[in-house]
């Protein structure tokens, strides 16, 4: 009995519409033979959407045909151009692939709505072979075509996109894809309406076509079993005709770790072996494995650290001891190139102004950041918090949206569940509480402890004050493994640094206290006194009494000032402080340190004494 997938699906291809569900992402997928489609791709700029729908208001990819849109890339058929065809792309402009569309034109700076994208690209299937199209991300909402054949539709800025396009390639060798990328800000969207970044629209990350053979190994996770350092545990799983009872081995030379499982009837096996004496990863010591998993012609290579993370009462336990968190937030942009971070460049310039301010965390904010930095991350040795944008005021009311938070959680676990560095999933942040938000952040705790039982699980809380007294006791604090909240006291709440070490903390839950964000604003280069606004001696001041005191906070385990470099926010208009910047980075949008950089790096210094003996 075919399943209605299969139904779907058959009827789709009749009809010439394919409802290609999306594959499960592929593991790893970087690691495949690839064909990069990054570089150049027209563009059409399309406010009207007139490329997907006729002057009625019908969708072009949903009428008889299926036929009607830009993603025809319809050309004349003969020289004299008779038909009436109102775009080309070929003749059109081009973008740079990856990157927002935002930074690359200034008159697309505040664009929102759609633009279409084309790429021509040569690629000859062979026989045994299997061919996905790879998206790293696009933000917001993408409808994807290939040859003119419509692959699906994908909401979520970023996290990666994938379609099994084997049986839509052309024999001829030539063809070519079709993005509908739509950055539009939606209400019952995740985010929402409102945030505090630039909504960067466009395909920001890198694009390609993995190849993999008939049966191959499609996920795997290796990792060591929740708070035990000596057994490896995990799965992995195969796709394709042959994915049954075949025999899959797991190679980790440099442990000493060489077994064979058998996939049961769907394709998956499981494995939990002893390892002993494993160099276990850690931010002083990032040590990986060289991991080789291998069935039938299929082999896949990975670099995996090994590492346990748990928390003990007030204690976040890395390899059994107890670790401070010195973390810093960052957002997904290189200041000095605003736009979308576009590549291992601007990820590894961020993460190595983190590591010369003395951390050895990163929060990546407020979104799944690009795989690259996962894996920089797991090299240079930073721990890494990682988010969903369940961001301020969410529709929490709305089963689509709750479906569309919980598939880019379980997206961002399934693209990051084999990275040392990350330690903790965050499903949202500054949620104002509420039943509904209540229910719909518990439900999205519960699937990430589904999804992975190896991490811990947070999310940066709400708190409330009655003067100088601070309340922490947000009911989803109970879910949640770590005690983590966003404080502004000194620039939200009260007017002078001076005063900010009057507030005192209750905190309801007996577990270790993450401080998500404080910060203030800073012009780099602006000098006052330490009482005026904007200024560096304002924000530097504020650091110190800040630090002082969280220091009070007996269950402090860590923090993640509120951040590391200026970002563009479509919201900060001040003419002089602002111009469109978020101005609570420690380093200003033209690479400059500001006092306060140095305040945190002093206070690290004692940390890493403190808690490291270094
Ligand atoms: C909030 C929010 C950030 C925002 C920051 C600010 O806490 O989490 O995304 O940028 O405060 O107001 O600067």
């Amino acid at each position: 009995m075919p399943t209605l997938a299969a139904v779907l699906l058959l009827a789709g291809l009749l009809i010439g519409r394919p409802l290609r569900a999306q594959t499960s992402l592929l593991q790893n997928a970087p690691a495949r033979q690839v064909l990069s489609l990054n570089g150049s791709w027209n563009y059409i700029i399309d406010p009207y959407e007139n490329g997907f729908y006729d002057y009625r208001r019908q969708a072009f990819d949903q009428s008889a045909t299926g036929r009607g849109g830009y993603y025809d890339n319809q050309k004349p058929s003969s020289r004299q151009e008779t038909e009436l065809i109102e775009y080309d792309f070929d003749k059109s402009a081009t973008l740079q692939v990856p990157g927002d569309w935002n930074s690359q034109d200034p008159k697309l700076l505040y664009y929102e709505g759609t633009i279409w994208y084309k790429k021509s690209f040569t690629l000859a299937p062979q026989a045994g072979r299997r061919y996905f199209l790879y998206f790293g991300a696009i933000n917001y909402e993408a409808h994807i075509y290939l040859n003119g054949r419509k692959l699906g539709r994908h909401q979520g800025g970023f996290t990666p996109i994938q379609y099994d396009i084997t049986p839509l390639l052309s024999p001829t060798g030539e063809n070519f894809v079709v993005v509908k990328a739509d950055n539009t800000r939606r209400p019952d969207a995740v985010p929402t309406i409102n945030t505090d970044w630039w909504n960067y629209g466009g395909i920001t990350r890198d694009v390609f076509i993995a190849e993999t053979p008939a049966t191959f190994i499609s996920d795997y996770k290796v990792q060591l079993a929740p708070n035990d350092p000596n057994t490896l545990a995990g799965y992995v799983r195969l796709e394709g005709e042959g994915k049954a009872g075949q025999p899959v081995a797991l190679t980790i030379a440099e442990a000493g770790i060489k077994h064979t499982v058998k996939t049961d009837a769907q394709g998956r096996a499981t494995f939990r072996l002893p390892a002993r004496k494993l160099r276990l990863w850690s931010p002083q010591s990032p040590t990986l494995y060289a991991v080789r998993l291998s069935s039938g012609s299929d082999v896949v290579q990975d670099r995996i650290g090994l590492r346990t993370i748990a928390t003990r009462g007030q204690d976040i336990l890395l390899n059994g001891r107890s670790t401070y968190l010195r973390g810093i937030s960052l957002h997904d942009e290189n200041p000095l190139i605003p736009g979308r971070a576009r590549g291992a460049g601007d990820l590894r310039m961020l993460l190595t102004w983190a590591k010369e301010l003395g951390c050895n965390y990163v929060r990546l904010a407020h979104y799944p950041h690009n795989e690259t930095m996962l894996r920089l991350a797991d090299e240079m040795g930073l721990l890494v918090w990682a988010e969903v944008p369940v961001y301020w005021t969410i529709a929490w009311e709305n089963l689509a949206t709750y479906q569309n938070a919980e598939a880019q959680l379980s997206d961002l676990i399934a693209t990051g569940k084999n990275r040392a560095s990350v330690v903790v999933w965050s499903v949202g942040n500054e949620t104002p509480p509420g039943e509904a938000r209540l229910k719909f952040m518990t439900s999205l705790v519960r699937k990430a402890r589904a999804l992975d039982d190896t991490r811990l699980i947070s999310a940066a809380l709400e708190l409330h004050r009655d003067g100088y007294q601070v309340t922490v006791d947000d009911p989803l604090g109970a879910e949640l493994d770590l005690t983590s909240f966003n404080e502004y006291m000194g620039w939200y709440v009260g007017g002078k640094p001076s005063e900010i070490t009057q507030y005192t903390f209750a905190i309801k839950y007996n577990k270790p206290v993450i401080i998500s964000e404080f910060g203030g604003d800073a012009l780099a280069g602006y000098h006052a006194d330490a009482d005026t606004r904007w200024s560096e001696e304002y924000q530097e001041a504020l650091y110190q009494n800040q630090l002082k005191m969280l220091s009070a906070i007996a269950g402090l385990r860590g923090m993640t000032p509120w951040i590391l470099a200026d970002f563009r926010a479509t919201r900060r208009q001040h003419p002089v402080y602002q111009n469109g910047f978020n101005r609570k980075g420690l380093i200003s949008s033209s690479g400059v340190k500001k006092k306060a950089f140095f305040v945190l790096q002093e206070y690290y210094r004692q940390m890493a004494r403190q808690y490291e003996g270094k």
